[in-house]
């Protein structure tokens, strides 16, 4: 029987006081209770931003520098990330399962770096997204390309599965050989994105007019790294990304393939939560590797 005998009357009440806070991520106010919940394993709630680590290229080049061993080169990082991205596979075969950063599974695939890259499917049920506790799936979209209505139709799909089971979708801009990589391209791609569905978008930066592209798309843009750059110069396109309104990164070979990882995720870390400036972040990155070199 319900112990229901001194049961005390309700008596705090504060009227007027807002019942919970804006959420924290851009264009997702009417989402539901489990997207946004998973959106903040992503983006921290306290800044609103995002260090997503990359290593989901093998999908399509296979091993390459800094990835030869998942288990080896990336696992360690992983607790210094706020989000991954990888493949199931990685994921399942590389990455302990007691780790708390945001899942972000790469749900597109088929061509290697052998054939057309635009020539995507879908790669990944939402069972078993759901099953493996993803935050987001990732897809890439050939703005375009030869194949871009299939790759926009991808999308489209992803997100109906994704709206239904609460799972939000990374739109990935991919940047043909032939594209020109410029703002005029990329507010184009990243809104067309934003605007079949997509919860995120990424993209890279272009040093002329990337505010117009953070503030054309109704969604966070998170900027790619690309091809590996002196740490100075990654952290400063980090820093100038963030500022022209860039809700994060979401980067690889910049850190992987860097001498000293784990001090490269830690100098991204500073400049996307803690706003500093890339010469302060450049310091750290070399305090770190250099307590690295000594233990
Ligand atoms: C492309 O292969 C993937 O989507 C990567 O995750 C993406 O390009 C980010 O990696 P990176 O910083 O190495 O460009």
């Amino acid at each position: 029987m319900a112990d229901t005998d001194g049961l005390l009357d309700a008596r705090t009440f504060q009227p007027g006081r807002p019942v919970a806070d804006a959420f924290h991520v851009k264009g997702a106010q009417a989402q539901d209770w489990g997207l946004q919940n998973r959106l903040s394993r992503i983006f921290r709630p306290d800044t609103g931003r995002t260090v997503m680590l990359a290593f989901d290229h093998g999908y399509f080049v296979g091993p390459m520098a800094g990835l030869e061993q998942l288990d080896v080169n990336i696992a360690p990082l992983v607790p210094d990330a706020d989000a991954i991205m990888m493949t199931r596979g990685a994921l399942r075969t590389s990455i302990p399962s007691h780790s708390s950063a945001g899942v972000v599974l790469r749900a597109s695939g088929g061509p290697s770096i052998l054939r057309e890259l635009s020539d995507e499917h879908l790669a990944l049920d939402i069972e078993d997204a759901v099953r493996l506790n993803a935050a987001a799936l990732a897809i890439q979209v050939f703005i375009g390309g030869e194949h871009e209505s299939r790759s926009v139709a991808n999308l489209a799909r992803l997100v109906d599965a994704g709206q239904r089971h609460g799972v939000a979708v990374l739109g990935v801009t991919a940047v043909g050989k032939d594209m020109v990589r410029d703002a005029r391209y990329f507010r184009l791609a990243t809104r067309i994105s934003a605007e079949m569905g997509a919860h995120v978008v990424k993209t890279y930066y272009v040093e002329e007019g990337f505010e117009t592209v953070t503030a054309s798309c109704p969604v966070p843009i998170i900027v790619a790294g690309g091809k590996k750059l002196p740490e100075l110069d990654a952290l400063t396109m980090a820093y100038r990304s963030i500022q022209e309104g860039a809700a994060g990164v979401d980067m690889g070979r910049n850190i992987f393939q860097s001498d000293h990882p784990a001090a490269m995720l830690a100098a991204v870390r500073a400049v996307v939560h803690a706003g500093a400036k890339p010469e302060e972040a450049y310091e750290l990155f070399r305090e770190h590797s250099a307590g690295h070199a000594a233990s």
